[in-house]
């Protein structure tokens, strides 16, 4: 008999459920004696002990939906160490939950702050396997995290689609992206979407090179411009500060978020009219694509060989179109942000985007 617990933890997305699909698949197939229980919205559910026994139709007909047939919730890291409600420790009451079950092993779906607790809680003695699920694209040591192709597809349909009515109308359009800390999501989809000016948190902007950018433009003919901005994005003189003073600043100063702030700032300068437009979770949901389909697939037949074979401490990655094994403690609390001196960057400049860091030549 074979015990695995498994669940998805942090924000969704479109591929948590085909990512658990092909663990369970693997496992039912190639050892038929699988017991698989579903912990019921990530890590709150293994503290409570919340968990229920899955059936092999649990897993079918998921691989084309979105969202987690588990439910998942935010249980930051941080907060690990505070007590639950009737005081007893978060980790201790995990790892008694796991205990109770008899469990073999636990599968971890999830981000950045999932796997310091996934490394946590192999440090303390259980057998993990993780699974790199973000539409952020910032797990370290993964080509490529699921999710991530999914919301991108959301997000260059955003950047198309507000193309036509930006050229009717002759303005900026600002379309504010996910991604969190880090600039992937942003950077594929606007190159993608064709836009003018990309924005991430790794490359800090200054308002003048945004200008030039549009100016020069206008200065062309083109009447339109469309900027894609990650929702971390920050202008130089606000680069040092946390993203929490940060959000506060902008926040005491009435704007929603970074993108607010910028188009007032073009419009006052310059008096192009200026849409903001933000997806948000849109990115998030939906049916997967294909390319994360197969992906996810693949990571999770790994994990669950990884788990027959007995090899635990480790998330399956992506390396050069090879799955691979790397152990949680390289993986947890580190981010995989996009190097502002890498070959994307490089070719993104060629094509003339500007990525609001140029040097300012002209008058504007
Ligand atoms: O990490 C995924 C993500 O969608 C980020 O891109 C975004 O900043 C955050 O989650 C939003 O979190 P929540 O769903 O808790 O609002």
């Amino acid at each position: 008999m074979l015990k695995v617990g498994m669940l998805t933890s942090g924000g969704d997305c479109q591929t948590l459920n085909a990512a658990m699909r092909g663990v369970a698949k693997t496992l039912y197939n190639l050892r038929p004696d699988t017991m698989i229980y579903g912990f019921l919205d990530g890590y709150k559910g293994l503290m409570y002990g919340d968990s229920k026994l899955m059936d092999p139709s649990d897993f079918s007909g998921i691989l084309t939906v979105g969202g987690t047939i588990l439910g998942s919730s935010r249980q930051p890291f941080k907060k690990m160490s505070e007590p639950m409600e009737d005081g007893s420790d978060k980790v201790t009451r995990m790892i008694e939950n796991y205990h109770a079950l008899n469990l073999d092993c636990l599968v971890i779906l999830g981000g950045n702050g999932t796997h310091k607790t996934a490394n946590l809680l192999s440090q303390k003695g259980l057998n993990i396997v993780s699974l790199p699920k973000t539409i952020d694209n910032d797990i370290y040591m993964t080509d490529m995290t699921f999710g991530f192709h999914s919301a991108l597809g959301v997000a260059a349909n955003a950047i198309d689609c507000v193309h036509t009515t930006a050229a009717s109308h002759d303005r900026v359009f600002i379309v504010e992206l996910m991604g969190h800390k880090v600039g992937w999501l942003t950077l594929y989809a606007g190159i993608a979407g064709g836009s003018d000016i990309i924005l991430i948190p790794e490359i800090p902007y200054r308002l003048d090179s945004v200008l030039q950018a549009i100016v020069r433009r206008v200065k062309s003919g083109k009447r339109f411009s469309i900027i894609a901005m990650a929702e971390g994005a920050v202008p130089e003189e606000f680069a040092d500060l946390s993203n929490k003073e940060y959000t506060k600043r902008l926040r005491a100063a009435g704007y929603p978020s970074a993108s607010y702030m910028l188009g007032n700032q073009i419009e006052e300068a310059i008096g192009q009219e200026v849409r903001i437009v933000v997806p948000g979770h849109t990115q998030r949901g939906g049916s997967p694509v294909p390319y994360d389909r197969v992906i996810a697939t693949r990571l999770g037949a790994y994990a669950g060989r990884m788990i027959i074979n007995g090899q635990f401490g480790y998330m399956a990655a992506l390396d050069n179109q090879k799955i691979v094994k790397i152990p949680l403690s390289k993986v947890a609390g580190k981010l995989k942000k996009v190097d502002p001196k890498s070959d994307i960057i490089r070719q993104t400049r060629d094509i003339g985007i500007s990525l609001g860091d140029e040097e300012v030549t002209e008058e504007i």
